[in-house]
């Protein structure tokens, strides 16, 4: 077996975003191209003598792409590749693998939530060795490198048998497969109260799991099912799929419309969720009341000392900035520290490494903790599981027991896709261009406070990240938020979040687009968004 160097050329386009390169399926399996990316990713931080973990969410391209990332850790002199059974591995697990294996970083391969299959999307990105997706200077500098790659190495050899847990040789390089699940469900055994829940399951309770034909189902038939005696069945579109069985693997009420359907139909179960591609997103439902994910990180935050694993108390809780401010009052009423960071899951990493927060959360359906350095989706759903378990409370009597102590923020976020990107970027930079002169306008009959462009310095390292949305907040504590998606692999797509606070008691159970309406109207008139993109109604509501 010989180590073989390759020559090749940069190719255009292969810059990661907030979670590493996501592309169309058929320009990843293009000559040199996954391979590109792997050697400037080694060439950035270095194989020679270093340990990584290798896996990914099942998806078409997945077991071919394990192959010849394996292939070229060997060339590059990597000593040992931790990969999970059958090249996979949910984010989150992935996360774990890395840290408790004192590792050196790790090569995931998903592209999240997107589709699946020969013409869908495929990603891969490193994350570093604190389990977490690597910051902005390492991904640009491994950007840096695609552009001025001349060759690439890898080894000549047969594939390696990845369907038997156990350890092989690749050249010089030692390949542990592992079981995917073992040690992430030890994990979460360790955090959570088994007993307690498996308990509630023994007592009736009914739970549907809906795993989108994506990466958790096996993960969840052990925990779920397993250990913790939910009926078998519980876990829906369990068996991961290459193309995710058509489904788009995205928990929110539009593409788990399955799940949402039974919940608030009759006889619906006790308590359901979904979670996506990957394994690092969530969404919790109950009998008849859909849970908001920035609801659901506040209930969260507020209950989380009722399991083992956080019985201390939290540190702190951070949140992205379009998430709603529920959890801001979580804290301050804990009288603990509340973070607002830009979007992306690696800002929560420096506060997590600092001990400066425990819990966080997006409102894109992302909640997790300091126990790995990912969203975890089946944790938050075992979280929700133990805290209903101890409270012996429903979902919709824990959410309004909530809002009547702490108020409500009404929250949604309308998303407007496939923009033309140069006409989603003239209104992004009229609005801008707007906002200085902002304060004091009325619309809707509510008054703008203050607007501007959502800078974060972090407070952990210093680094500054600007123009990360803009926000308009109004008098009376309402909030509209414009961004454009850093994540989309067609066009641009327009997020607005939009928010409205009620103390209560009164008005606290409204339908959300209905309490929201002057805001969403504000939020068209404010950023002309049906003349810049010719769209006046968004194509997805969360
Ligand atoms: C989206 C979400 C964001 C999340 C990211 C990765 O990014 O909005 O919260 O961290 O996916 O899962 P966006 O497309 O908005 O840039
Ligand atoms: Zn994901």
């Amino acid at each position: 077996m010989s180590a073989i160097t390759v020559q090749t050329q940069p190719i255009a386009g292969q810059k990661p975003g907030t979670s590493g390169l996501r592309k169309k399926t058929p320009v990843f399996m293009g000559p040199h191209y996954l391979e590109n990316f792997i050697q400037s990713i080694f060439d950035v931080v270095g194989a020679e003598g270093k340990t990584f973990v290798l896996g990914g969410d099942g998806r078409y391209f997945n077991d071919r792409a394990a192959q010849v990332i394996l292939r070229m850790a060997a060339a590059n002199g990597a000593a040992r590749v931790i990969v999970g059974q059958g090249a996979v591995l949910s984010t989150p697990a992935a996360s774990h693998l890395i840290r408790l294996n004192k590792t050196d970083g790790g090569i995931i391969m998903s592209a999240s939530h997107n589709p699946g299959g020969p013409k869908e999307d495929f990603g891969v990105k490193f994350n570093m060795p604190n389990g977490g997706p690597a910051p902005e200077a390492v991904t640009e500098a491994m950007f840096k490198r695609t552009t001025e790659i001349t060759e690439y190495r890898i080894v000549e050899a047969q594939d390696v048998d990845l369907g038997t847990v156990g350890r092989s040789q690749l050249g010089g390089m030692v390949v542990d497969v592992v079981d995917p699940v073992s040690d992430y469900a030890a994990l979460m055994e360790s955090l959570f109260d088994f007993d307690k829940i498996a308990a509630m399951f023994a007592g009736g309770f009914r739970m549907r799991m809906d795993s989108m034909c994506a990466v958790t189902g096996p993960y969840a038939v052990e925990i779920l099912e397993r250990r913790l005696g939910a009926a078998p069945g519980t876990v829906t579109h369990a068996t991961p799929l290459p193309d995710f069985g058509g489904m788009h693997p995205d928990p929110n009420p539009t593409w788990a419309h399955e799940l949402m359907a039974e919940m608030m139909g009759p006889g619906a179960p006790d308590f359901g969720a979904a979670s996506d591609g990957d394994g690092d997103r969530n969404m919790v439902v109950g009998r008849g009341i859909y849970v908001s994910p920035s609801d659901s990180l506040a209930v969260l935050a507020a209950n989380a000392h009722l399991a083992k694993g956080y019985r201390g108390g939290l540190k702190g809780v951070a949140r992205s900035m379009p998430t709603s401010a529920a959890s801001d009052r979580v804290a301050a009423a804990l009288g603990i520290a509340s973070f607002e960071t830009p979007t992306g899951w690696k800002f929560f990493g420096n506060l997590l490494d600092a001990g400066k927060a425990t819990i966080c959360g997006e409102e894109s359906f992302g909640t997790g903790s300091d126990h790995v350095r990912e969203k975890d989706g089946l944790w938050a759903i075992l979280l929700w599981l133990n805290i209903l378990a101890v409270r012996g409370e429903s979902v919709a009597e824990i959410v309004q027991a909530h809002w009547r102590k702490f108020g409500r923020n009404y929250y949604s976020r309308h998303d407007f896709e496939a923009i033309a990107t140069d006409k989603a970027d003239a209104m992004m930079a009229a609005l801008r261009a707007s906002l200085a002169g902002l304060a004091g306008r009325k619309l809707q009959g509510m008054e703008i406070a203050v607007a501007d462009d959502f800078a974060y310095t972090d407070p952990v390292d210093g680094s500054v990240s600007a123009k990360q949305g803009v926000r308009v907040n109004f008098t009376d504590g309402s909030r509209i938020v414009y961004r454009l998606s850093g994540t989309g692999t067609e066009g641009a797509t327009l997020r607005v979040y939009l928010e409205r606070y009620v103390a209560g008691p009164e008005g606290l159970d409204r339908d959300a687009q209905e309490a929201l309406a002057p805001v969403i109207a504000a939020a068209h008139e404010l950023a002309g968004i049906g003349a810049h993109t010719g769209k006046t109604a968004p194509d997805v509501v969360t």
